[in-house]
């Protein structure tokens, strides 16, 4: 797929570690100028040297996610860089560590709130300020600009391990990405998510690799095709959902999970 996004400008959340780390990665081997974005600058930094070590004319710009101050000079310093923005994904997210497992009813409120603010909160200022900057009058569908979303399988069907608040907050980014599909339709906007299955990321050793590879092995038990998702192969449907290849593809989920959801 190289050069599908030739002349396009991309921004990309949560870019210094895991699948915004590869989505960052695969807009910029395909041709893209991309703008970085994650609330640890040193990983930020990092991924964009790498990049530009390459050849690519990407930048990064921090921000948080949760905080619309910073959003919203995000996009404007995408826009002031690049010159536009045609091409978005949204892919911060996260569950606080105490509001995790099945039982949810002795857990704090301060850890739902965080997972709120970062696995949904994030994901509606983020289309509120991209999509301020995509609109066009055009009702074809094309020239607008094209947004992805990141959910999960715990925002679709019971996953006990996810825990309630982020199975809550990930059934809004679904309801999210297909209120605004519809929406912004004849405004030239597509806007669709992914559903990622099993893929190993910095994140599951948390805890320590030891209790990483417990949590892989129990997910990999639900999950048909039995071996872990690459970063790069959830980056692989992002681009597919974000190219001009999926021109009538708006308000999907699609899910990477190895035919998890198939059950
Ligand atoms: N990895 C999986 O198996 C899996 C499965 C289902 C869904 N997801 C979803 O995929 C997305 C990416 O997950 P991952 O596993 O690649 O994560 P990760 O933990 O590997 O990386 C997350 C990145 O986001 C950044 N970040 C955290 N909070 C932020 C904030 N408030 N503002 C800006 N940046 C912030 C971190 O610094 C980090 O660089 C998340 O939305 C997650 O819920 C992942």
């Amino acid at each position: 797929m190289t050069g599908i996004f030739d002349g396009k400008i991309a921004l990309v959340t949560a870019a210094g570690a895991g699948i915004g780390m590869a989505t960052a990665e695969g807009f910029a081997r395909r041709g893209a100028r991309v703008m970085l974005s994650d609330i640890n600058p040193d990983a930020g930094n990092a991924t964009t040297e790498r990049l530009r070590g390459e050849g690519h004319d990407v930048r990064f710009l921090r921000a948080d996610a949760t905080c619309e101050d910073d959003v919203a000079a995000l996009v404007r310093g995408t826009v002031a860089a690049f010159g536009g923005l045609n091409i978005a994904a949204n892919i911060v997210g996260d569950a606080h560590r105490d509001a995790s497992g099945p039982d949810f009813h002795e857990q704090s409120l301060e850890a739902w709130e965080y997972t709120q603010a970062v696995s949904l909160r994030s994901v509606f200022l983020s289309m509120k300020h991209e999509i301020a900057h995509m609109i066009s009058p055009n009702k074809t569908g094309q020239g607008g600009g094209v947004i992805c979303n990141v959910t999960s399988l715990a925002g679709m069907l019971y996953v006990g391990a996810a825990g309630a608040a982020y199975a809550a907050a990930k059934a809004g980014v679904v309801r999210l990405t297909k209120f605004a599909a519809v929406s912004y339709a004849e405004r030239g906007i597509r806007v669709n998510c992914i559903a990622p299955g099993v893929t190993p990321t910095e994140a599951y050793n948390k805890a320590g690799a030891e209790m990483g590879q417990m949590v892989i092995d129990h997910l990999l038990a639900f999950q048909p095709i039995k071996r872990v998702i690459a970063t790069s192969e959830q980056a692989d449907a992002i681009a597919w959902l974000c190219s001009d290849t999926a021109a009538m593809v708006t308000g999907h989920v699609l899910p990477v999970d190895g035919g998890w959801t198939a059950q």
